[in-house]
């Protein structure tokens, strides 16, 4: 099976006010990143600035939208459809991030590994975002994590493994997904996670997608890590055998991103 293509995402989240668009887009033009195929890098702006971005970025760099709506557009006032952002030649799409997650009230509630009604409710929501964006062509990159209270329980393997078998139950081609584990506790915190706690939770996802879905699957799909990547932190994070990238919050605005893209040489290096 051939390798799996390293990925940098950068998530603007809700940022890029003023000159901000430009002058990231401009230090990602002028990169000497490294090219296609040993990675590949998409940025996601806020909705309003996709387009703006896509016509300014440099050719092999793709974006994504943060969201998209759950099924056909209609009157769901604030909402963007999966259908927009394909009209828009957007191809990916990031689902579940965990802010988002906790808009929902999602997933933020530990009940030493029980999962109450809503919660499954939200898993099963986020899975048929994802359902829905793929059946529009979209490739998606869905988020999963543990918050800090359900890794001190111990149950963070559980909850990672409730999130993906919420998106299993929905989805039968897992050709354009990828997974992006995001403990949730690491987001925006400064507190990265081990390379061994990323690579723990990596391993689990593949080997609880080789019993339940498909070794194929385990095997060929990407599963990168986000939290507090940095360009400091990304090299030894980027060594780990299970990692296949990242998506990046705050470093995904300033240059140190680029780093973060060079960081994909240390998989070519050992391959
Ligand atoms: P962070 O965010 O890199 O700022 O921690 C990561 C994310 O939310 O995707």
């Amino acid at each position: 099976m051939a390798p799996r293509k390293f990925f940098v995402g950068g998530n603007w989240k809700c940022n890029g006010a003023g000159d901000d668009v430009k002058k990231i887009v401009t230090v990602l033009n002028d990169a000497e990143a490294p090219r296609a195929p040993s990675v590949k890098v998409v940025v996601s702006p806020p909705f309003v600035f996709l387009q703006q971005v896509k016509g300014l970025l440099r050719p092999d760099f793709a974006v994504a939208a943060q969201n998209c709506w759950v099924r056909k557009g209609d009157a769901f006032t604030g909402e963007i459809s999966a259908e927009m952002l394909v009209n828009l030649q957007v191809p990916w799409v990031i689902l579940g991030h965990s802010e988002r997650r906790a808009l929902l009230s999602d997933q933020m509630i530990s009940l030493s590994g029980k999962f109450p009604r809503k919660i499954v409710h939200n898993l099963t929501f986020v899975a048929d975002k994802v359902a829905y964006a793929l059946s529009q062509g979209l490739k998606v990159i869905a988020c999963i994590g543990e918050t800090l209270e359900q890794r001190e329980a111990g149950t963070t393997m559980e909850v990672v493994a409730a999130q993906t078998k919420a998106i299993a139950e929905k989805v039968s081609d897992w050709t354009n997904v990828m997974l992006a584990y995001e403990s949730v506790w690491a987001i925006g915190t400064g507190k990265v996670a081990s390379p061994a706690q990323a690579e723990e939770v990596h391993d689990g996802l593949r080997k609880w997608l080789n019993t339940n879905v498909t070794p194929a699957v385990a095997e060929s799909i990407r599963i990168i890590y986000g939290g507090s990547v940095n360009g400091a932190n990304c090299k030894e994070l980027a060594a780990q055998p299970d990692l296949d990238g990242f998506l990046v919050g705050g470093a995904s605005l300033k240059p140190e991103f680029v780093d973060i893209v060079k960081s994909a040489t240390v998989k070519s290096s050992s391959a």
